[in-house]
């Protein structure tokens, strides 16, 4: 288990005579063993493994402003430059919950201002990206203001911690690369509070893309947290943890000798696996569309017919994600033109790929 103390009591000495501002870009993760199923508060029942992304991200400011009384959290929150209601009050009642783990959040005002990089409705969760990125802010501001968090294994240790009680794969996004989340025996370090940075990673790995190929764009019938809530009794609960750990650590093996094959069966078994305990789950549904099954198998076609290390995943929704290598880009935006497109909804697409992480823009 990790050894972290995020639980730290700073405060403020003397109260906040000016305003404090700090600016955080934090991108989106997609998994590649997936997160499924939790216990507790916001622990996972299984580990995961995620590839943060680099275009789909979100770029959040928090100013802190003098308040006049100690109390529950105080904040105005902006979406787009609107204020924005229902996820301004999600917020609150978040930083009410982490306000132990960071006594400022009492005795400050803060004003959040947020916005993605990628379009709305693009099935993109947005989730991981918001709370990666508002929970590095929320940690700078107490570096700034309590001379805290001094090391950069602390502050990204406090700001995983933060993410994942936010919303599970956020703790994943607060890392570059390949970010591991979850106990793993094999692993040291690892933690199911907070996620780590695997960088024992072939070089191949690191040029790998995602193409998020948009099949559907409106609002899941069931939303991820309903569809984590049930696994709680679900008939193949203990199966799918054993199989998790173990693909845990085969594609930790793979990630570091560079072997793309074991990759590409773990990625797509880890995929299938997510929708098959969706409908097999009591009151089962899905969330594939007819297209979604066409292009995984078009896509799998294509990898027989050409030797191309490309594979698919998916989140929990029916939009594909298309793994490639950066040396095969041209051959697959050919795949993608000239024989996915009719099944794409408006041709969209979001080319994404391994990301270098959270940038501190202010
Ligand atoms: C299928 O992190 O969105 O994308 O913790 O309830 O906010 P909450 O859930 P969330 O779940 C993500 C599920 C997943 C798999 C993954 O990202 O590992």
């Amino acid at each position: 288990m990790a050894n972290i103390k995020p639980i730290n009591t700073a405060r403020l000495e003397v109260p906040l005579t000016k305003e404090v501002a700090v600016t955080w870009q934090a991108p989106s993760n997609i998994a590649l063993v997936k997160y499924w199923g939790k216990t507790g508060i916001q622990l996972p029942v299984n580990p995961s493994l995620s590839m943060t992304l680099s275009v789909a991200c979100t770029i959040t400011t928090v100013t802190a402003l003098p308040r006049e009384n100690e109390g529950p959290a105080e904040i105005d929150f902006y979406f787009d430059g609107k204020p924005e209601a229902d996820f301004g009050n999600r917020i609150e009642t978040y930083l009410n919950s982490i306000a132990s783990y960071m006594p400022i959040l009492n005795q400050v005002k803060l004003k959040i201002e947020t916005h993605n990089t990628f379009p709305h409705s693009t099935g993109i969760a947005s989730s991981a990206s918001a709370f990666s990125a508002l929970a590095l802010c929320l940690c700078s501001l107490e570096a700034k203001l309590c001379n805290v968090l001094i090391t950069e294994h602390e502050f990204r240790s406090k700001a995983s911690y933060l993410a994942r009680l936010g919303s599970g794969s956020a703790c994943r996004s607060v890392l570059p690369g390949f970010a591991l989340w979850g106990f793993t025996v094999s692993f040291p370090g690892s933690s199911d509070q907070l996620a780590v940075q695997t960088s024992d990673i072939h070089p191949d790995f690191y040029t790998l893309h995602d193409a998020i190929l948009i099949v559907h764009d409106e609002k899941k019938k069931v939303s991820s947290s309903e569809g984590h809530n049930r696994m709680i009794g679900h008939p193949f609960a203990k199966a799918r943890v054993k199989q998790a750990n173990e693909n845990v650590e085969k594609l930790l093996v793979a990630l570091k000798s560079g072997d793309k094959k074991a990759f590409i069966q773990i990625v797509e078994n880890e995929a299938l696996t997510l929708h098959a305990l969706m409908m097999t789950s009591k009151n089962g549904f899905m969330l594939m569309y007819p297209q979604t099954i066409d292009i995984i198998n078009r896509i799998q076609q294509w990898r027989l017919q050409t030797g191309i290390d490309v594979c698919f995943t998916l989140d929990a929704g029916p939009n594909i994600h298309l793994m490639f290598f950066e040396k095969d880009f041209e051959q697959i935006q050919k795949l993608i033109v000239e024989e996915l497109s009719l099944k794409i909804k408006q041709n969209r697409v979001i080319y994404d790929s391994c990301g270098k992480g959270p940038v501190n823009l202010a």
